[in-house]
């Protein structure tokens, strides 16, 4: 793993406080039903799962290799297993998920490994879902935001501004996919939409000054470009799906 793929657990309560949970319809875009066994691969501190939990999935395992990622997830979702592990090396039997779904962290993975991986673990038939949720890019502030912030989406990220497809590994075992976004809008405090810049690892793998540094130009521009508190927030989730053959 990267430097910037285990900058997260330094910030695991921020990350768990501030981050947006994937949009609901797009779950339910999906999921085939929530009876079903449900892999959240790259956990984190489990706003997927808790929000599959809440859309009635009620067998969800979840991996994440952080143990500060992951000591937040279990102290949160309390349905929900939680295993240490990697998308490279998947701690669950041959074919013993119904779906597979991964939440702003595909970019992080070894796609070959992780794809091989995938597929060994889902069941025929079961979908593999990647999800990433943001804060929306195409609305101007929010792109000038990322920009004084120095959040860079890492280069297999989707640009979250409109369709995108993402390529599996050649001769991977799936159909082909299809991809949605999902937007919604939610109110918070000036100062949590400045503390969430921080909690993307591109900012916190800075030294500590230039960390300082990305949060005054955040909060000088967050006054300037929207002048109020609380904030209304435009979210995105772009999600991508396809079908184990
Ligand atoms: C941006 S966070 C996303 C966490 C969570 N899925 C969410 O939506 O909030 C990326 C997560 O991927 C995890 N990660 C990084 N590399 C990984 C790998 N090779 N296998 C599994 N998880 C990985 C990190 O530890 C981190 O928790």
């Amino acid at each position: 793993m990267s430097g910037r793929a285990r900058a997260f657990g330094a910030a695991a309560d921020d990350y768990d406080r501030l981050r947006p949970a994937p949009a609901p319809e797009a779950l339910g875009w999906l999921l085939p039903s929530p009876d079903v066994t449900m892999l959240d691969l790259g956990a984190g501190t489990g706003l997927l799962s808790r929000a599959l939990a809440a859309e009635g999935v009620t067998d969800v395992v979840a991996v994440e290799p952080d143990d500060l990622m992951r000591a937040v997830l279990a102290a949160r979702g309390p349905g929900v297993r939680a295993l240490a592990g990697t998308a490279e090396e998947i701690p669950l039997p041959d074919r013993s998920v119904d779906a597979v779904l991964v939440a702003s962290a595909w970019h992080w993975f070894d796609h070959e490994r992780a794809t091989a991986e995938v597929a060994r673990v889902l069941r025929p038939g079961g979908v593999l879902g990647l999800l990433w949720s943001a804060a929306d890019p195409g609305v101007g502030w929010i792109a000038e935001l990322g920009r004084v912030g120095r959040v860079e989406a890492p280069r297999s990220a989707p640009t979250m501004t409109g369709e995108f497809t993402v390529e599996l590994p050649a001769g991977a075992p799936f159909g082909p996919g299809e991809s949605r976004t999902f937007r919604r809008s939610t109110w918070m405090a000036a100062e949590d939409v400045v503390a969430m810049v921080g909690t993307y690892s591109s900012v916190l793998t800075l030294p500590a000054d230039a960390q300082a540094e990305v949060r005054r130009r955040a909060r000088e521009h967050v006054e300037q470009q929207v002048g109020t508190d609380p904030v209304l927030v435009p979210f995105v989730t772009a999600a991508w799906r396809t079908v184990r053959e």
